[in-house]
Parts: structure tokens; C-alpha cells; sequence
């Protein structure tokens, strides 16, 4: 089974990491490597690569939206979210699925199981990629209200566009002064991570109950989660949505659907 994740640029990934141990632990042979491939390349390279054997990619920066239009057939969480994270290849057609949504909830049941995403609205920062995925992902949860605040509003309202009853925007400037009735408070934004400026965020109307998470896995600790765990708030690092996300690309792949262990996260922790 010839794999790979492809990226440009693509160094940093963790995803060859993760995916040689399940391959190991689970006794499969194949390969999964990083491929740096650019975006002008991205149709052709991919075709010729599963010319040579290739059964499957994960897709990350910038390629995941491109990716849509190669896939001869993609399902309904690609489509929903817009873009493909995960390709894998049957009787020589190209399949696509996206399965970040799936990463984030998961990384959530699994690290707070009691969490109720029905309990309240969910405040989400940032509208790239990661947050559409993150919207999907609390309506299929049945998350009553989400509220997407980004730099770039009309970024939030495309998003928002497309969910009228349920999810709304609101200004980048009241990140501060819209968290009162908050029960999740989510950073899909780069700032926090390493060399980036951090979120200057004020929690202070933040209730003690609500959850707070953010994507960002480089620090592990981000200031939001520093800030959210001095003040009592339960906390969810982004190391698990990145762990979670591979999961069942994995399963598409070679048919188990693995799980996450000790070995793992101490393999592909910063
Ligand atoms: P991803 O696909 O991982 O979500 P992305 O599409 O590059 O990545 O999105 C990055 C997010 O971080 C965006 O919401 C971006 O806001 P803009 O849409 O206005 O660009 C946000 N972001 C990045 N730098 C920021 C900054 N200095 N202040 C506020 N938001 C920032």
C-alpha cells in the first residue's frame, strides 16, 4: 500500500509519523510518505502517482479546496466542509472525504466525554478552512447557535450563508464582550502559534463552565488554554484533532480504524 501526504510546503507534517506506527502496530505493510508537490502540479502529479501505485494521500496546505475537483466522487462531509483532506483510490477511480470534522469532535468526546455540545452556543475565531470544518462538525452535533468572528468578516458570513437558523457572524473587535452565554469557545486562527502573535482575548465573561479549545498545537499550551486553565474553565489542546483527523483516513486505507495511544502522542508531541 503506497501512501503519502501532500503539501507545499510539507516538512513540518506529522502525518507520515502517525501513519507508520498504526502501519507497524498493526502489522500492514506499505509506505506513506511526505510529497512536496505545488498546486499548479497538484492534477497531474496526483494521476501520475497513483500511476505508479499509489492508493491514497491526505491533503493538506494549500491544496485541500483544489483537491475537490480531482476526485472523480466525493461524500458528504467533503462536500459540506468544501474541501478534501483524504483520497484513497477504488478500481481506479478517485475517492475524496474530508475528515477534520470528524478529528475535532472526536479529540472533544474523547478528552472531556461529559461535554454537551447541545447545551449552548459555540463561539468560533477564525474562518479558514479549520473553522468550516469545526462549523460542520457542531451541527452535526446538534450545537444549538455557533458564532464565527474573523478579521475578515465576509470570510465568517460565506460560512455563515450557508446556515442561516443556526450559525451567525458577529465583528472580530467583540471577541471579548460576546462570550456571556458561551459553552465553547474554539481558536481555529494561526495566532498563538509558534513565531505568530498571540490571540489577545479577555475571558473574563467567560463562564467557569464552558469549555474552551484551541487548534493550535505548537505550543501545546497555548496562552488561550494557559489563560482558560487559570481562570477554572476546562481545556482541550489541538494535538488530538490532528491525531483524530487520521483516523479514519487510515480506515479508508487499509480497513481498521485505529486508536490512539500513549506511544503516539508522546511520537508526534512538539
Ligand atoms: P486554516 O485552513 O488552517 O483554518 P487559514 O485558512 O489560513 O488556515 O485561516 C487562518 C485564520 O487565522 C483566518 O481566519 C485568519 O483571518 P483572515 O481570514 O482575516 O485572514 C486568521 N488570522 C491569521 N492571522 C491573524 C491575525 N493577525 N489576526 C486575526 N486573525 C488572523
Amino acid at each position: 500500500m503506497k501512501l503519502g501526504v501532500i503539501g507545499h510546503p510539507i516538512s513540518h507534517s506529522k502525518s507520515p509519523v502517525i501513519h507508520q506506527y498504526w502501519m507497524q502496530k498493526h502489522n500492514l505493510t506499505g509506505s506513506y510518505e511526505a510529497l512536496d508537490i505545488t498546486p499548479e502540479n497538484l492534477e497531474r502529479d496526483i494521476h501520475a502517482l497513483i500511476g505508479k501505485g499509489y492508493k491514497g494521500f491526505n491533503l493538506t496546505l494549500p491544496h485541500k479546496v483544489l483537491a475537490l475537483d480531482i476526485c472523480n466522487e466525493i461524500d458528504h462531509s467533503a462536500a459540506a466542509i468544501g474541501a478534501v483532506n483524504t483520497i484513497y483510490v477504488r478500481n481506479s477511480k478517485i475517492y475524496g472525504t474530508n475528515t477534520d470534522a470528524f478529528g475535532f469532535i472526536e479529540n472533544i468526546k474523547q478528552q472531556e466525554p461529559y461535554f454537551d455540545f447541545k447545551k449552548g452556543k459555540a463561539v468560533v475565531l477564525g474562518a479558514g478552512g479549520a473553522a468550516k470544518a469545526i462549523t460542520h462538525g457542531l451541527l452535526n452535533e446538534l450545537t444549538p447557535e455557533i458564532y464565527i468572528l474573523n478579521r475578515t468578516r465576509s470570510k465568517a458570513e460565506e460560512i455563515s450563508a450557508q446556515h442561516k437558523d443556526k450559525v451567525f457572524t458577529l465583528a472580530w473587535t467583540d471577541r471579548s464582550k460576546i462570550l456571556k452565554e458561551a459553552n465553547l469557545l474554539i481558536n481555529t486562527t494561526s495566532l498563538g502559534m509558534k513565531d505568530q502573535p498571540s490571540l489577545d482575548i479577555n475571558l473574563f465573561d467567560l463562564s467557569k463552565e464552558a469549555l474552551v479549545t484551541d487548534i493550535v498545537y505548537q505550543p501545546l499550551e497555548t496562552d488561550l488554554i494557559r489563560a482558560a486553565n487559570a481562570r477554572g474553565n476546562k481545556t482541550v489542546t489541538g494535538i488530538g484533532m490532528l491525531l483524530h483527523q487520521a483516523r479514519p483516513a487510515f480506515e479508508k486505507w487499509f480497513g481498521v480504524l485505529p486508536e490512539i495511544d500513549a506511544e503516539l502522542e508522546r511520537l508526534v508531541l512538539p
